[in-house]
């Protein structure tokens, strides 16, 4: 248990700092004060992120900022980070996310997502630190029995390798605190993260055709893509599309301010639920993402995809009780930032 609490006292370690919602929980760190170290390999990233990061908080904030090119299952480097900073807690976000690829790649996902972090508290135990927090996800809770989902929803069978692995990992470090019981895990379990920093510097880049909705749209509204498929109009909602509980980016990184801030001179395992609570449709993503583009965006309806479930959204109400936290942008905030980026990086960091 980390005595650290006193932000310009703490150094948080961020793996995959680099990374969609990694950079803009750095952002939110350096904001509050914290020292942060990121490690991150780059393979899912752009290095131009860091540059971006310092223009955000400014110099002074920026000092505090420490970052290393390295991949987390390199046992050697890590060691190294941890011997040179002393780390008083980790974020630990770095891994494999494509839900459709890891289908195709077990081995790979497995090997990397479970790797890392199996490496990453084997160095942070050798060093003294037993503070985590894990970027875990609402894939874990698979297809709802009931609606809204609680932290005492039951896990479901994951329907793809990317999704075992939070499944797992959150396992891992539930076993790990039983083992030893200094152990201060908060696994956060986000719901659909979208949008962008406000300032149009930092937002979702993906490699390639984008598998997620939001970064999709996004595409098509610039004019990179024709139109928006819609994965199946006849599901059991109002309006026949899937429902999800989309959240501002910012909001799930001041979520991680918040348990911070929340653990210290703890232990135990907590779990928390980042969403809104509010269930949004495909086609209202869509008609929210013309206002804020101005302009119509084309879609079809396509077959639905294997593996999604019809509707999934969060009951946040452990997050404000304990923390004090809750989502404060809605819909539109959200598209209209995630415009803002787009329509000013249509090519992402690479533009
Ligand atoms: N959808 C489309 N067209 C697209 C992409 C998505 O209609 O081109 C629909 C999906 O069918 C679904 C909704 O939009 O109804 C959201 O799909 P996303 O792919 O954006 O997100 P998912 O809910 O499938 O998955 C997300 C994250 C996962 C995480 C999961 C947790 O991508 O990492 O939420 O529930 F595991």
């Amino acid at each position: 248990m980390s005595e650290a609490g006193d932000p310009q006292n703490t150094r948080v370690l961020v793996t995959g700092g680099a990374g969609f919602i990694g950079s803009h929980t750095v952002v939110e760190l350096l904001q509050d004060g914290y020292q942060v170290v990121i490690v991150d390999d780059l393979s899912n990233a752009s290095e131009k992120v860091i540059g971006r990061i310092k223009a955000i908080v400014g110099d002074a904030a920026a000092a505090n900022l420490t970052f290393y090119r390295s991949d987390v299952n390199d046992r050697e480097a890590m060691n190294a980070v941890f011997d040179k900073n002393r780390i008083d807690r980790v974020i630990h976000f770095a891994g494999f996310k494509a839900v459709g690829e890891s289908v195709g790649k077990p081995i790979e996902y497995y090997a990397n997502n479970l790797g890392n972090t199996l490496t990453l508290v084997d160095v942070m135990r050798r060093h003294g630190c037993k503070d985590i927090i894990f970027s875990s996800s609402a894939t874990v809770y698979g297809d709802p029995d009931a609606l809204p989902l609680t932290e005492e929803s039951p896990k479901k069978p994951a329907t793809n390798p990317y999704g075992w692995t939070k499944w797992m990992i959150e396992q891992v470090l539930t076993d790990l605190h039983t083992a030893d019981p200094e152990w201060n895990v908060v696994l956060l379990r986000y719901f659909n993260p979208i949008g962008a920093h406000p300032s149009g510097l930092m937002g979702e880049d993906p490699k390639g055709i984008p598998n997620n909705l939001l970064p999709y749209v996004a595409q098509v509204a610039v004019g990179k893509r024709e139109c928006v498929h819609v994965f199946g109009d006849d599901y059991d909602t109002p309006d026949g599309t899937g429902v999800r509980d989309y959240v501002h980016v910012c909001d799930l990184a001041s979520g991680h301010a918040a348990a911070l801030k929340w653990m210290n001179g703890r232990t135990g395992v907590e779990i928390f639920n980042l969403g809104t609570g509010k269930g949004t449709s495909v086609l209202e993503i869509i008609k929210a993402f013309s206002r804020a583009c101005g302009k119509d965006i084309p879609y079809q309806i396509d077959p639905r995809r294997a593996g999604d479930v019809t509707a999934n959204y969060a009951d946040c109400s452990k997050a404000k009780r304990e923390m004090g936290w809750e989502a404060k942008f809605d819909i539109d905030d959200m598209c209209r930032d995630s415009w803002n980026w787009q329509s000013n990086n249509p090519n992402g960091y690479e533009g």
